[in-house]
């Protein structure tokens, strides 16, 4: 199976990131993550917005924000035709990677509650539960905060 390319995000992919968004992660809420949001977390330092590619096609994109004692996962989407090929595990590693190369090792999100797939991903490449977030996305539903600690997990060694 081919594998797609990893690289930064570019200004023009900003419109069809936020669409991406809004279609496959904020169902039913209200949109935050608009092109103007995307475009500013792509230009801040402390953040990384990453997509996956097949050649000219966008298969699917994450965007990080990196402290210095732990990463959050923002957003994380991959199109439904490219899913179950192994990108969004593609996207994570590269974000982990490069975290833990600038000694971040803690690594956070939250997925909804109502989001069985998301958490059966998550689940396989590592992430545990650490919280339960009520009303966590605007009072509408809860969330379940996950975390991966890198350090732990490079000390026994690789689960995936
Ligand atoms: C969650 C999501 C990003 C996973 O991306 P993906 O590229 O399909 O995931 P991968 O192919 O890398 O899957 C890796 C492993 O995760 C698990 N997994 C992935 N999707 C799964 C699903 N729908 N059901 C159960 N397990 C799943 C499997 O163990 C899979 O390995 P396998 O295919 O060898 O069995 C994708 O389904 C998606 O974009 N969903 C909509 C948006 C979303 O929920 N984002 C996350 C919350 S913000």
């Amino acid at each position: 199976m081919p594998t797609s390319t990893i690289a930064l995000a570019r200004r023009q992919d900003a419109t069809l990131l936020a669409a991406m968004s809004r279609r496959l992660i904020e169902t039913g809420l209200e949109h935050q993550w608009t092109e103007s949001r995307i475009e500013r977390a792509r230009q801040h330092e402390d953040y990384v917005v990453l997509t996956a590619r097949f050649g000219a096609r966008l298969a699917g994109f994450a965007i990080m924000q990196y402290g210095d004692d732990a990463a959050h996962l923002n957003l994380l989407a991959v199109e439904p035709s490219y899913q179950r090929q192994g990108i969004g595990r593609q996207l994570m590693r590269w974000l982990e990677d490069t975290a833990s190369t600038a000694g971040t090792f803690r690594i956070r999100l939250e997925v909804r509650a109502s989001n069985q797939s998301g958490q059966a991903f998550y689940k396989a490449i590592g992430y545990q539960q650490s919280d339960w977030l009520r009303g966590y996305y605007q009072a509408h539903e809860d969330a379940l905060r996950l975390e991966r600690n890198l350090a732990l997990i490079r000390s026994v060694g690789p689960t995936e």
